[in-house]
């Protein structure tokens, strides 16, 4: 299992979650030019180690443990999970499949 960031956090992209994960598996990274760009963050499906770190700590509860993610919100599961093809590209948001933007 991983944890998902969901739609909260789009246009409030915090980053409180990104300095409490033990293993900085939340992406784009700070320093990365890909983090202004993107309108919200990603957890790293294969480097969460599920410790629930992040979740009490976004001001908009935008972060799920994957069997509680609000069904509204399914597509975010893959959309967390297509961050593994964004790695060592530049301009993340440019890159993003169409079929990930929300309807
Ligand atoms: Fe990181 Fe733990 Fe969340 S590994 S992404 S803080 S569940
Ligand atoms: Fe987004 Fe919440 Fe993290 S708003 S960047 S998931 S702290």
């Amino acid at each position: 299992m991983t944890y998902v960031i969901a739609e909260p956090c789009i246009g409030t992209k915090d980053t409180a979650c990104v300095d409490a994960c033990p293993v900085d598996c939340i992406h784009p990274k700070k320093d990365s030019p890909a983090h202004a760009e993107e309108e919200m963050l990603y957890i790293d499906p294969v480097e969460c180690i599920d410790c629930g770190a992040c979740v009490p700590v976004c001001p908009v509860s935008a972060i799920f443990a994957l069997d509680d993610l609000p069904e509204k919100w399914a597509s975010f599961t893959e959309r967390n999970a297509k961050l593994l093809g964004f790695h060592g590209t530049e301009g993340v948001g440019s890159d993003r499949p169409a079929h990930l933007s929300l309807a």
